[in-house]
């Protein structure tokens, strides 16, 4: 029998507890043995949950405990999981988190410990929630130089963009909805500032090229400036709005970006809605591969974190090698890389269009229904910087957004 301890009796932690109690007799036949949570942690209480007979409110009693061999951390943020996963590793424990804070941040030198140790540290439930993402890009996509991955990671913003896109309704009106429906967080920030995609994505690009990509140094812009009007134009344009998080090789340039994107209903990912998430992987001899699932909620998470307990378990003194160094992968600034630009410019085509043209070079002029003293047109590809430089130049220029075919 192995022994296992769950960080954490919140969403996610309750949810690993109740996974079990649902498939326990499949999850040990996977795992080809006997798998015994015999603690949670966590500070409050659950009077009348039977979580209280194994409950603990001193982290020391799991990891001094030699009978515990897996540790489930689902506490989310850095501290104290970093320094509860750090000890636990050295103590010979293998580990499996759904913490993307934590992955992010340390994910280089935790898989280090782990390796040392012979023990493993499995975080497939940071990205995606239940979709196997992590899994395969360790250990299926080995045969493929990755291209690019282009990912809708965040649930509560593509349950926004969706509900914006289909009812017609403005931004705050919908992530107040998403709130009182407990999807959105009180403080969303995390979510619509794109933060929470971009960990994912700087997770997803440094095992995709082996170096540790700096979440920080990914340019990062949300989706609270995304209006219904800009839907307008979308739908006019058969085209619809993305939170995209995204990692591409060119040549032997790494760019990374998080970034609302226009998409056509040809994109693989056009159809990813409400609270799904959606991956698009390309590899340089595979081609494409997209996975596709419930990113976020209790038991998709919880389901990711057990197959990684079960993997844990099949695996108790072999490390699973992941080709994730903690040297740095210098990412090249996206200023320098191009795409098309939806731009929405004040005044009338007539007045304007000459302007626009002098400064962006050809463009595709997209008049939305009952939008009024304002046109928006497209650009061809250009770079980023050459954006900014003609933007500058063209007075009443409201908005702009990228887009990707
Ligand atoms: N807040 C995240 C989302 C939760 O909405 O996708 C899952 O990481």
């Amino acid at each position: 029998m192995i022994n296992v301890a769950v960080l954490g009796y919140g969403t996610v932690g309750s949810g690993i507890v109740e996974v079990f109690n649902t498939n326990q007799e499949s999850i040990n036949k996977k795992a080809g043995n006997d798998i015994h949570v015999k603690y949670v942690l966590d500070l409050r209480e659950f009077p009348g949950d039977p979580v209280m007979d194994i409950l603990v409110h001193d982290y020391n009693i799991i990891l001094n405990d030699p009978e515990v061999e897996v540790i489930a951390e689902v506490l989310g943020g850095v501290e104290p999981a970093y320094t509860f996963v750090k000890s636990a590793l050295e103590k010979g424990k293998s580990v499996c988190t759904s913490n993307k804070e934590l992955v992010a941040k340390h994910g280089p030198e935790l898989l280090e410990i782990a390796r040392k140790h012979n023990r493993n540290f499995l975080f497939e439930a940071s990205v995606g929630g239940g979709i196997p993402i992590i899994r395969p890009l360790n250990q299926s996509l080995t045969a493929d130089e990755i291209t690019h991955i282009t990912g809708i990671l965040n649930g509560t913003t593509n349950y926004i963009l969706t509900k914006m896109s289909k009812e017609g309704l403005d931004f705050d009106t919908v992530l107040k909805e998403a709130q009182d429906l407990g999807y959105a967080e009180r403080n969303p920030s995390a979510d619509v500032d794109g933060f929470d995609a971009c960990r994912k994505i700087a997770i997803l690009a440094s095992l995709a090229y082996g170096y540790n990509v700096d979440f920080e140094e990914i340019y990062t812009e949300g989706i609270t400036k995304i209006t219904d009007v800009d839907f307008k134009y979308a739908n006019k344009m058969g085209r619809s709005i993305k939170l995209f998080g995204n990692a591409n090789k060119v040549e032997d340039k790494f760019y990374a970006y998080v970034a609302p994107v226009m998409i056509d209903s040809e994109h693989p990912l056009f159809s990813v809605n409400g609270v799904f998430n959606g991956i698009l992987v390309n590899g340089n001899v595979l081609g494409d591969v997209m996975f596709y699932g419930s990113g976020a909620g209790k038991l998709p998470t919880a389901s990711a974190v057990v197959s990684d307990i079960v993997d844990a378990v099949k695996h108790l003194n072999t490390n699973i090698m992941s080709f994730w160094s903690s040297k740095k992968l210098e990412l090249t600034d996206i200023r320098l890389s191009a795409k098309k630009f939806f731009v929405r410019v004040s005044g009338s085509v007539e007045d304007k269009l000459q302007a626009v043209e002098a400064a962006f070079g050809k463009v595709e002029v997209v008049l939305a229904e009952g939008v009024e003293n304002e046109f928006g047109f497209v650009t061809e590809v250009i770079t980023e910087e050459k954006y900014e430089e003609a933007s500058k130049k063209v007075e009443g220029v409201i908005t702009r957004i990228r887009m990707e075919d």
